[in-house]
This record gives structure tokens, sequence and C-alpha cells, in this order.
């Protein structure tokens, strides 16, 4: 073999065994969280979806939520806080430009 092949390959390894713990680690933020629910479906929150539309972790951290799972209460949600912050209607992705479904779309959340 050519040295200069010998390089390439060499480059083409590191690169692939670079990439590949990088997908492996595909999570954003505190990834994906899964809040189970007794009278409703289940509840996933994604990390991934919400960076994709835009946001910021400091859009979300610490004014609405910790760093740490077990604080979203529904009844917040109807009061305009929690994921009621945005979930309105009427809030868009800074980068997408979808729309927050409102609260009122249990089932846009409570998903089988
Ligand atoms: C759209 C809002 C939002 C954005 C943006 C966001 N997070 Fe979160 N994050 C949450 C929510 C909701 C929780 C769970 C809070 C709860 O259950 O009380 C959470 C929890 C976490 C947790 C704890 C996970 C666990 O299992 O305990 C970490 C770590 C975290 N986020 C990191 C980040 C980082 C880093 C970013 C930016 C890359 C980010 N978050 C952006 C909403 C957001
Ligand atoms: C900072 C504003 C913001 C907060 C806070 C927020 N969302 Fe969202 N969310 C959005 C926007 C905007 C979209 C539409 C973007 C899209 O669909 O790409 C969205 C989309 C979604 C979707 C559809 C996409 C997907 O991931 O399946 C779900 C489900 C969702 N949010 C759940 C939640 C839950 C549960 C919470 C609270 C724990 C929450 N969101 C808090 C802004 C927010
Ligand atoms: C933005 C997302 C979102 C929407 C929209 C939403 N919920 Fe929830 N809901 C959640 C999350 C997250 C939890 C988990 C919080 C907890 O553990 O108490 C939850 C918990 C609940 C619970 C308590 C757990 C259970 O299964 O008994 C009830 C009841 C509930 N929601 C009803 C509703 C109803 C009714 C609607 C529509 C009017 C609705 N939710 C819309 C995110 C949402």
């Amino acid at each position: 073999m050519k040295k200069a092949t010998i390089v390439v390959l060499v480059m083409l390894s590191l690169l692939v065994a670079g990439i590949l713990p990088a997908l492996a680690a595909d999570k954003v933020g505190g990834g994906d969280i899964t809040y189970p629910g007794k009278t409703k479906p289940q509840v996933v929150f994604s990390h991934g979806s919400h960076a994709t539309a835009g946001f910021a972790c400091t859009d979300c951290h610490t004014k609405t939520f910790q760093y740490k799972k077990g604080n979203v209460k529904m009844a917040d949600m109807y009061a305009k806080k929690s994921c009621g912050v945005c979930h309105n209607g009427a809030t868009k992705g800074p980068k997408n430009g979808k729309v927050a479904f409102a609260i009122a779309k249990c089932d846009s959340c409570h998903k089988k």
C-alpha cells in the first residue's frame, strides 16, 4: 500500500471511532422523560424535539423546570405554568416556527 493510502485509512478509522460513540450518546439535555399515567395515557417529554424547535436550556431551566425530574403537575399547566407556559396554542418554536398546542389538546401529550 502507498503511504498516502495508509494515511487516509488511518484518518478514516479515527473519524469512524469518533462518530460512533457520538451517535450512541445521541441524547439532548435530559433526554426523553416519561411520565407514567394513571387515568390517562403516559406523557413523553422530548428534550430533542424542543431543542429542534429552537429552545435553549435557559428558556426552561431553571425558571420553569429544575434540572431534575419530578415536579411537573397537571394543575400547574391549567394555571398557565409548567408546560402551560408555552402550550397555549400560540407560542412558536424560535427555529422551526411550529406552534405549541394548547393544554386542552390532552391527546397531543397523553399518547398511548
Ligand atoms: C422546553 C423546556 C426544556 C428545555 C428547552 C430544556 N429542558 Fe431540561 N427538562 C425539562 C423538563 C420538563 C424536565 C423535567 C422536569 C420535571 O420533571 O420536574 C427537564 C429535566 C432535565 C434534566 C434532569 C433529567 C432527569 O432525568 O432527572 C436535565 C439534566 C436537563 N433537563 C438538562 C437540560 C439541558 C442541558 C438543556 C439544554 C440542552 C435542557 N434541559 C433544555 C424541560 C426543558
Ligand atoms: C419553552 C416553551 C415550551 C415548554 C415549556 C414546553 N413546550 Fe412542548 N412544545 C413547544 C413548542 C413550540 C412545540 C412545537 C414544536 C414542534 O412540534 O416541533 C412543542 C411540542 C411539543 C410536543 C410535540 C412534539 C413531541 O415532542 O412529540 C410535545 C409532546 C410536547 N411539546 C410536550 C411538552 C411537555 C410534556 C412539556 C412540559 C413538561 C412541554 N412540552 C413544555 C414549546 C414548549
Ligand atoms: C403539555 C402536555 C400535556 C397536556 C396537553 C395535558 N397533559 Fe395531563 N399531564 C401531563 C404530564 C407531563 C403529566 C404528569 C404529571 C404527573 O405525574 O402528575 C400529566 C398528568 C395528568 C394527570 C394525572 C395522571 C393520570 O394519568 O391520572 C391527569 C388526570 C391529566 N394529566 C389529565 C389531562 C387532561 C384531562 C388534559 C386535557 C385537558 C391534559 N392532561 C393535557 C402533560 C400534559
